[in-house]
C-alpha cells in the first residue's frame, strides 16, 4: 500500500509587519481596537510590487524541500494554489518550477478554491502519490491579496495579507493522510467574490475584493465544524484524537466557533491569525509551519486541517504527521 506523509513544511512572509496603527497612518478610518475586537488581527504583511505570487512559493518552497531533506530535482509534481496568479497564463506552478531550477518534467499546475485552495492542492496531490503516478509532490499556497484589496474598503482592507507555505508530501509506506473531504456550493458565490475579468485589453467588471462580512462568517463556523466532524468520522475517530486543529487563519473568532463546535480545546488549535492576517490559500501552510518549526507539532501527531473560501468551496484533512 502507497501512503502519502508530509516531508517537510516552508513558509515566507514579505518585508515587516505592517501593524494596524500603520493602516490608520496611511489614512484607513478604522483603529487597532476595532480590528483586534472583530478580528484578532494585529499585523499583517505586504509585498513589494516587484515582487509575485510565484517568487513568495519559491522562498517558502525552498524552505519546505530543505526541510525534507531533498533537492528541487527530487520534486515530481508542483501544486500551487492561488487566487492571485503572477498572470492570466502560464501557472505560478510552472512559474515556481523554472524559479527552483527544476528541470526533470515535473507536473505543474494551479488550483484555484481561494481560501480552501491549499486543502483541495493537498487532496489532489494525495491522489496522486497514492496511485503511484508520483512520488514527491510540492503543494503550495501562495497570495498577494493586497492587489486585490479595495483600500477604500475598510471593511476588508484591513484583513487580509500576502505570503507563502508550502509542504513535500511524500510517498511513503506508513500513512499520513489519514481521510479528507472536499466540497463546494457555488450558489454562494456573491457573498465573497473578485467579480471583474480582463476583455479586449480591459479590467471588466470591478476588479476588488467584495464580501458580505457576516455572511461569511455565519457560513464559515457552519462548515469548517461540519467538514472536520465529516474527516473524523471518515476515521472512526472522536475530536480527543486531534492533537492539532489548523483551521484556515481568516478570524479569531470563526476559529474559537470552531474549535467550540468540533469539541477541541483552543490550547490545541494552532492560531497565526493575529501575526500575518488572512492569508487564503498559504494561512494553512504558513501557520502548520510555524506550529513545526517552533516545536510544538511533532512526528507521529494527528492534525486536522481545513480551510473555507470563495466559491463556496471548503474542506479538510485528518493527517498523522
Ligand atoms: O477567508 C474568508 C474571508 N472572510 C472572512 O472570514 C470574514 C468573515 N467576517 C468577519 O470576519 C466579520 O464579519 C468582519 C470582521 C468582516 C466584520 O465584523 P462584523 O462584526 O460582522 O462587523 P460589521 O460588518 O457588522 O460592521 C460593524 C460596524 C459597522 O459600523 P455601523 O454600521 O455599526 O456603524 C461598520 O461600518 O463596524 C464598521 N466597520 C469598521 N469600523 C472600524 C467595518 N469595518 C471597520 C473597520 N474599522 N475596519
Amino acid at each position: 500500500m502507497i501512503y502519502a506523509r508530509i516531508a517537510g513544511t516552508g513558509s515566507f512572509l514579505p518585508g515587516e509587519p505592517v501593524t494596524n496603527d500603520d493602516l490608520v497612518a496611511r489614512g484607513i478610518e478604522t483603529s487597532d481596537q476595532w480590528i483586534v475586537d472583530r478580528t484578532g488581527i494585529r499585523t499583517r504583511y505586504l509585498a513589494p510590487p516587484e515582487m509575485a505570487s510565484s517568487d513568495l512559493a519559491r522562498e517558502a518552497s525552498v524552505r519546505a524541500i530543505e526541510a525534507a531533506g531533498l533537492a528541487p530535482d527530487d520534486i515530481d509534481l508542483i501544486i500551487v494554489a492561488t487566487s492571485t496568479p503572477d498572470c492570466i497564463f502560464p501557472s505560478t506552478a510552472a512559474l515556481l518550477q523554472s524559479k527552483l531550477g527544476i528541470r526533470n518534467g515535473a507536473a505543474a499546475f494551479d488550483v484555484q478554491a481561494v481560501c480552501s485552495g491549499f486543502v483541495y492542492g493537498l487532496t489532489i496531490a494525495e491522489k496522486f502519490i497514492r496511485s503511484g503516478s508520483h512520488k514527491r509532490a510540492l503543494v503550495v499556497g501562495a497570495e498577494v491579496f493586497s492587489r486585490i484589496l479595495d483600500w477604500s474598503d475598510r471593511g476588508t482592507c484591513v484583513l487580509f495579507g500576502d505570503g507563502a507555505g508550502a509542504v513535500v508530501l511524500e510517498a511513503s509506506d506508513t500513512p499520513g493522510v489519514l481521510a479528507g473531504a472536499l466540497h463546494a456550493d457555488g450558489s454562494h458565490h456573491p457573498i465573497l467574490c473578485v467579480p471583474g475579468n480582463v476583455a479586449a485589453g480591459q479590467v471588466v467588471g470591478d476588479p476588488f475584493l467584495r464580501m458580505d462580512g457576516q455572511a461569511v462568517f455565519k457560513f464559515a463556523v457552519k462548515v469548517l465544524g461540519d467538514v472536520a466532524l465529516e474527516v473524523l468520522g471518515q476515521a472512526g475517530l472522536g475530536a480527543d484524537a486531534v492533537d492539532w486543529l489548523i483551521p484556515h487563519q481568516a478570524n479569531v473568532r470563526i476559529i474559537q466557533a470552531t474549535a467550540k463546535r468540533i469539541g477541541v480545546p483552543m490550547e490545541k488549535v494552532i492560531t497565526t491569525v493575529d501575526r500575518h492576517g488572512n492569508t487564503s490559500a498559504a494561512s494553512i501552510p504558513l501557520a502548520l509551519d510555524l506550529a513545526v518549526r517552533d516545536g510544538r507539532i511533532r512526528p507521529g501527531q494527528r492534525l486536522v486541517v481545513e480551510g473555507v473560501g470563495g466559491g463556496f468551496t471548503w474542506g479538510a484533512v485528518l493527517l498523522q504527521f
